[in-house]
């Protein structure tokens, strides 16, 4: 079976930005877009150019500089918000605006104080204002999943012949469910008759810990865009995890028959500049890019990834740009990786050394959770130079 392409749109300047805490400068913002465009993402977003001058300035030099992924901007369905993503965004290679007004029952009436009519009618208005300039357009419909499905397929029907090139529909409060989100695309697909004019895209947040698990159920709904965040940071819980929905496409190819764009080697090299950026820290057990997501401290385990590292590991370190197989040392660990670690750090040690030390190496575990390299060097030393 032949694979589907799936594009991948990057929010982690837009979305992953409305992080409590983040506030990326213009110069941090370019850097974190530069990398974007290394690691081959299709479309990056690059913020939202009404929001504030900052934003618009940053928007506007990411335009001005990025070229091999598109550059988006995000736009209320107002005419003035179109209009400032419109003098961020002209200069880029192929302007691109994200237009949104949210459509469920909650949105309209408490926060908009729209009724559905009048955000059709925006909705299509807007669109076919933005179309005089714009050459591509993504529209989305904020808080998709909590909206009415019959309403959802109607409105649809109405901003493609407006001219919406993408249609995202975005679980806008992590509140739906694998089988739920997959089911609202595949309905779309069966009641919108001029869908096949448009792709469409999911954009996934984390309330219940089912981002990615959501997205990978849109792709296969049909569903060719995938948005999330590098590090899943964003709003609340965050967004979708790039780099595990990637990750899960690649590794899991024997199950889904789709690829993407992606230069997965460069995913450590993006996470690690998106933490030092952002300041909000990887935590250690994170899936893919994590910093124990390839350490193995128990013996058995250590034993097992020496003798073939497929015994525990699914993902190949090397894959996603991590370059050596970390073996932690710690109260768990057997001779076998004891040994490994004393070649790799450069000793030669006789049998009844290499027992010796091994046996310091068991008493320090009683007082400190992790060796380091450091503290097995001073007892290699010792042991080397005693004799
Ligand atoms: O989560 C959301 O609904 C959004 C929209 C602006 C697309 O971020
Ligand atoms: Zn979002």
């Amino acid at each position: 079976m032949g694979m589907t392409m799936i594009k991948i749109f990057d929010t982690t300047l837009r979305d992953g930005e409305q992080s409590p805490g983040v506030n990326l400068n213009q110069l941090e913002k370019l850097e974190i877009a530069r990398q974007l465009e290394r690691l081959r993402v299709d479309r990056i977003e690059a913020g939202f150019p009404a929001s504030s001058k900052g934003d618009f300035e940053a928007v506007k030099a990411i335009a001005q500089t990025i070229k091999n992924s598109s550059v988006i901007g995000l736009s209320r369905a107002v005419q003035s918000d179109i209009d400032a993503a419109w003098e961020a965004l002209r200069v880029a290679e192929e302007p691109c605006l994200h237009l949104f007004l949210a459509t469920s029952p909650i949105h309209m009436k408490y926060k908009l104080k729209m009724t559905p009519e009048q955000v059709i009618e925006t909705s299509v208005n807007m669109v076919k204002y933005a179309k005089k300039k714009f050459p591509f357009i993504e529209w989305s419909a904020e808080d998709a999943s909590r909206s009415d499905l019959d309403f959802l397929a109607r409105i649809i029907e109405k901003v493609i012949g407006a001219g919406a090139n993408v249609i995202n529909l975005p679980d806008t409060v992590g509140y739906t469910t694998p089988e739920e989100y997959g089911k609202m695309f595949r309905y779309i697909r069966e009641h919108v008759p001029n869908i096949d004019q448009v792709a469409l895209s999911c954009h996934c947040h984390d309330d219940l810990g089912m981002a990615v698990a959501n997205s990978l159920a849109a792709i296969e709904n049909g569903v060719t865009q995938v948005e999330g965040t590098i590090n899943g940071i964003g709003e609340r819980a965050g967004n979708a995890a790039l780099e595990e929905v990637v990750i899960a496409l690649k590794i899991r190819s024997d199950f889904y028959p789709y690829e993407t764009n992606l230069k997965l080697d460069e995913l450590k090299r993006t996470s690690d500049l998106v933490a030092k950026l952002t300041g909000m820290v990887v935590q250690p057990n994170k899936a893919v890019i994590g910093r124990n997501a390839y350490a193995h401290e128990s013996g058995i385990h250590q034993d097992g990834v020496l003798k073939n590292a497929q015994t525990y590991e699914i993902i190949t370190p090397e894959l996603v740009g991590v370059h050596s197989n970390n073996l932690v040392l710690g109260k768990h660990s057997g001779r076998h990786a004891f040994k490994e670690k004393v070649v790799e750090l450069g000793f030669t040690l006789s049998e009844e050394k290499l027992n010796q030390a091994f046996g310091q190496f068991k008493q320090l575990t009683d007082h400190k959770k992790e060796v380091t390299d450091e503290d097995l060097f001073t007892i290699l030393m010792e042991i080397q130079t005693n004799a």
